[in-house]
């Protein structure tokens, strides 16, 4: 058994794998209300966080915090089932050691989803938008501090952080199961406030179709490792025009648990495309 003596994901991924015999090529992040995908994998081994040594828990309700090791269509696959978040008070180098203890599993691809707030006014709760671009200008960078070259380099291109060719399976997909899906730019700020409506007016002119708590900071850390990504977000409400509405989070989980059929079936299949091609 490994000794494990600081936060480092190559040690920390390393203490996995001697609990599983699963060697996983692809990883995939459930976002709120999104865990029903859990159900359709074989499970082979589940890991609990709270087992793992000097990693982060979740203190949201919810929110749950496991690796579930397993296969789809016999594809060795490992879920995070649960993330932490920035505004749980762990620091931004914490909050993206779970992602990188995936890529240290050494898996070549990893999918992210999400539960968003909509800001591109022609989108609906229930919407899902594949992220084809994110601004984090809002969120303190996860890669500040001195610089690790097992991470990445200390000046990471940020071009094309998710993979073309992977979007481009994506919407084939959805488009094969007659499922909607939007193409847009994903903004993360830190919450746990959701925003107000002169905030979302700002985000929407800056650029920004969907708002949410996570995944930016996964992404960039993951792009300067060299994971080809993907990012789906569920839209779970409007976060634009929301003068007369009160968000709340039992809403985020009810729309994402309504929903999560269709992107249950879009993850599923892509990585089935992605890895069958
Ligand atoms: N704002 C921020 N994050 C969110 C929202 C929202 O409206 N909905 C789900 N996550």
């Amino acid at each position: 058994m490994s000794n494990i003596e600081s936060m480092d994901p190559e040690a920390i991924a390393k203490w996995v794998q001697e609990k599983t015999k699963l060697r996983p090529v692809f990883g995939i992040v459930l976002g709120s209300g999104l865990g029903g995908l859990a159900d359709e994998v074989e499970v082979v081994d589940r890991i609990s966080y709270s087992d793992i040594p000097f990693f982060p828990v979740s203190t949201v309700a919810g929110h749950k915090g496991e690796f579930i090791f397993g296969k789809i269509d016999d594809i060795p696959v490992v879920l995070m089932n649960g993330r932490v978040h920035f505004y749980e008070g762990y620091p931004m180098n914490q909050v993206v050691l779970p992602v990188r203890v995936m890529a240290f599993m050494g898996v070549k691809s990893i999918f992210l989803t999400n539960a968003s707030g909509g800001l591109n006014r022609s989108y609906r709760p229930g919407t899902l938008m594949c992220i084809n671009d994110h601004i984090s200008s809002f969120i303190p960078s996860p890669l500040i501090g001195p610089n690790d070259e097992r991470f990445g380099p200390r000046f990471p291109a940020m071009n094309a952080v998710y993979d073309r060719e992977y979007i481009g399976i994506m919407h084939g997909v959805a488009e094969d199961l007659g499922i909607d899906l939007e193409d847009g730019v994903y903004l993360q700020v830190t919450g746990p406030a959701f925003e107000s409506p002169a905030e979302s007016r700002a985000y929407a002119m800056l650029g920004a179709d969907a708002v949410g708590m996570s995944t930016v900071c996964e992404a960039i850390v993951l792009n300067a490792m060299g994971i080809r990504l993907l990012g789906l977000s569920c839209v779970t409400d409007m976060a634009i025009d929301n003068e007369d509405i009160v968000a709340t989070h039992e809403e985020v989980q009810e729309v994402a648990n309504q929903a999560s059929r269709k992107l249950i079936d879009i993850v599923k299949n892509t990585v089935i495309r992605i890895c069958k091609a």
